[in-house]
């Protein structure tokens, strides 16, 4: 009861922030701000927590320094949004599969072989490791005043392909190819992943966050009718799921690479909104605001590189998307090259509007 009662209260509380409010789908000048992997290695003070904390797992295990890079983003740049401090890879490491970040290469999992290695994944224990999670929400949400947090998971689709491959890989070869050759199997896997991932969701709402993000980062390698059966169907299942259980918190999608598929994404899963990557052309954005709100979709190489590429990118963005539903981020991560200076220059670009 005390729980519930703590998270309409805080729900409430921030229902006016503008992030909140373009994904009811209001427009806003400006639109609000926020930008993928905004804690991280650009900032010279997450690369001190993140020197003290160890390894980057337990970075992201360790509440009060999890809070602390996610608040940290926010204070210097006062954008729109904090993102929960965390990786989509929680998930298989909560469910018992070995996951390690290797300095410099990124993550290393014991690679799932076949049936066994699957049978191996235990749920029973996802809710220990969660916990962390949900004290580090706990957290943020009392150092953050007015500014909202958004919550997230990967895609069943996109942590497969790390769980199948045991890293990250050019194309997804193996999560592909077992996707075609052992359906049965793998479908296993992907509803183990969708119903793990929405009830992981919907204890970051009770935990605290404003709004939760799938990130699919993979999303566009596959063909339309393995698209539908592996990114939409799981989708439209989390957010189904999440709404049930929490109708006033929205959802935000991000079927990276999407191309063409995006408009079905964005017509079929039901999310509020739809992040955008990079070689989506703002005119389209624009047509998906028909569905859902939009979210992106700044080069992160024009962020790198700023001076008058940076400036005419954010003008056009905001030019085509004025009056639309529109939170301004990048098409993806930012990148660990990118200058403070320019990060500081974006935020003052969108909010002069030009
Ligand atoms: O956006 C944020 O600020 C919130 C935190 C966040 C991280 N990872 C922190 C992180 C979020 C939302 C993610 C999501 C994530 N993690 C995705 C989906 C989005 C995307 O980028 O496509 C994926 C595919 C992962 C898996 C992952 N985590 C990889 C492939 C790597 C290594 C690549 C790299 O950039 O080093 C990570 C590590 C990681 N996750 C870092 C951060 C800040 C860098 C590690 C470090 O600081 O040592």
């Amino acid at each position: 009861m005390k729980t519930n009662l703590n998270l309409e209260t805080r729900q409430d509380r921030k229902t006016t922030a503008p992030l909140l409010y373009v994904l009811r789908r209001e427009s806003l000048s400006p639109p609000p701000v926020w930008i993928m992997r905004q804690a991280g290695r650009y900032l010279p003070e997450y690369l001190e927590v993140r020197a003290k904390a160890g390894s980057f797992l337990d970075l992201c295990y360790t509440p009060a320094l999890a809070a602390e890079v996610t608040l940290q983003p926010v204070r210097r740049f006062g954008f729109d949004a904090a993102i929960l401090f965390s990786d989509i890879l929680i998930v298989p490491d909560a469910l018992g599969q070995s996951v390690t970040f290797v300095e410099g290469e990124g993550p290393r999992l014991k690679p799932l072989e076949n049936a066994a290695d699957m049978a191996k994944l235990d749920r029973t224990g996802t809710e220990k490791s969660f916990a962390r999670v949900y004290e580090t929400i706990e957290r943020v949400c009392t150092g953050l005043g007015e500014t909202p947090l958004i919550g997230f998971c990967g895609a069943p689709w996109t942590v497969a392909t790390y769980m199948i491959a045991g890293c990250g890989t050019a194309d997804q070869l193996p999560a592909r190819l077992w996707a075609y050759q052992q359906p049965v199997e793998f479908q296993k896997l992907i509803d183990l992943l969708t119903e793990v991932s929405a009830d992981y969701l919907c204890g970051q709402i009770v935990a605290g966050v404003h709004a939760v993000q799938i990130f699919d980062s993979w999303a566009g390698v596959l063909p339309e009718a393995e698209f539908e059966r592996w990114v939409i169907e799981p989708a439209k299942r989390i957010t189904a799921a999440v709404k049930q259980r929490h109708p006033s918190v929205p959802v935000i999608g991000f079927p990276r690479g999407a191309g063409h598929l995006y408009e079905r994404y964005a017509r079929e899963t039901g999310v509020d909104a739809i992040g955008c990557d990079t070689t989506l052309p703002p005119t389209v954005m624009a047509s998906l605001t028909k569905h859902a709100a939009v979210q992106g979709n700044l080069d992160p190489i024009a962020l790198l590189a700023g001076g008058e590429a940076l400036e005419r990118s954010v003008g056009a963005l905001l030019a085509t998307l004025s009056g639309k539903p529109h939170i301004f981020n990048l098409g993806h991560g930012i990148l660990p090259e990118t200058p403070i200076a320019h990060v500081e220059k974006l935020v003052e670009l969108v909010r002069r509007g030009r």
